[in-house]
């Protein structure tokens, strides 16, 4: 049995990543959780005639049947932003949420990969470790943030600047999930080279803040959904063709404690510093992070970027951790 929980999976990213899901013969189970509206949401999408049983839990009362024995577990639960707000103006409301359902998998799925879309990822993250620590079922091999929408923009938008297809067109972006720590490397991508410098910072600029076209956009209605949609289930796909299935050599760039592989991070940390999350690239295997791979070389401008999002980074990262550690005790 593969077991995939959607948490917020009546949601504007929930709906249309479930819907994705549903079309994957590695899934056997489908759980959709929410705090509304999954009776509605599992009706229609179990009407689907792939290989999957879909089931919907609504409210805290059901949400151990929900996540229970889980392979994986999909967080896009939570509030989305509106214009003039920053991701970390969310984690008023959303840490409390993130936190619950971490509680939740780490008392009936402390084997489940995590996969953690909620904002402020940069904190959110931090805040499920902490809660796994707490249940001792901690494995940083199996927490992940997911940062696939910045590869999928980044694809997109340099793709259209050096004429590459854009499907096949690889760009590293590596740091956190959030305005200046996200650190596209485009030195690293062939083609380029072309680019003069203001190209260069313009597209970096719309990679870090793409977030916020959509969000300006919408007008009020939310952020982006269904780019995330996609990019959330090209990820946990992976997880499971990765564990389930047993295929290697498939990497994603994603927003891990650097701990998950020490000696493969050493190299990550010897341009970083003492950090304890970074998005890396990651290749995924059985356990989930097989590999830490090197971020390789950077470019004097790349080198800057680095500069500015570090230490923002870290100071996300502390919020996100204290929430529990100095919080009530769970
Ligand atoms: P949404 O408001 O459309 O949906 C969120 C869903 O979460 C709702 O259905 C809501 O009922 C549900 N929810 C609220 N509290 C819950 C709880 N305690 N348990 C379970 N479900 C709960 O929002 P959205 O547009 O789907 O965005 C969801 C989150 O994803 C936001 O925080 C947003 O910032 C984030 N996001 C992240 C990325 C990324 O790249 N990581 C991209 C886009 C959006
Ligand atoms: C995104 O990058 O689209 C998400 O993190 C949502 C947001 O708030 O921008």
């Amino acid at each position: 049995m593969v077991k995939v929980t959607v948490c917020g999976a009546a949601g504007g990213i929930g709906q249309p990543l479930s819907l994705l899901l549903k079309q994957s013969d590695l899934i056997t189970h489908l759980s959709l959780y929410d705090i509304v509206n999954t009776p509605g949401v599992a009706a229609d999408l179990s009407h689907i005639n792939t290989k999957s049983k879909v089931t919907g839990h609504v409210g805290a009362a059901q949400l151990e049947e929900a996540i229970k024995d889980s392979a994986v577990v999909v967080i896009p639960a939570g509030v989305p932003r509106k214009p003039g707000m920053t991701r970390d103006d969310l984690f008023k409301i959303n840490a409390g949420i993130v936190r619950d359902l971490a509680v939740a998998a780490a008392k009936f799925a402390p084997k489940a990969f995590m996969c953690i879309i909620s904002n402020p990822v940069n904190s959110t993250v931090p805040i499920v470790t902490e809660v796994f620590k707490q249940f001792n079922v901690y494995d940083p091999k199996r927490i992940f943030g997911v940062t696939t929408l910045d590869i999928v923009r980044a694809s997109t938008f340099v793709s259209e600047l050096i004429g590459a297809e854009a499907s096949s067109l690889r760009v590293p972006v590596v740091g956190g999930h959030s305005g200046v720590t996200i650190l596209p490397l485009l030195s690293q991508v062939a083609g380029t080279d072309k680019l003069t410098q203001e190209q260069l910072e313009k597209v970096t600029n719309r990679i870090q803040f793409g977030g916020d076209e959509v969000v300006k956009a919408k007008d009020g209605a939310g952020s982006a959904t269904l780019s995330m949609a996609f990019a959330g289930a090209r990820f946990a796909l992976n997880v499971l063709e990765a564990s389930v299935k047993g295929t290697s050599n498939i990497v994603e760039c994603t927003y891990v404690h650097l701990d998950a592989d020490q000696a493969g991070a050493k190299e990550t940390k010897s341009v970083v510093g003492d950090i304890d999350y970074f998005s890396v690239p990651v290749e995924l295997g059985p356990n989930g992070v097989q590999k830490i791979l090197p971020i390789g070389q950077l470019s004097a401008y790349e080198k800057k970027l680095f500069d500015a999002a570090i230490p923002e980074l870290k100071g996300n990262i502390t919020k996100g951790s204290a929430f529990i550690t100095e919080g009530a005790k769970l």
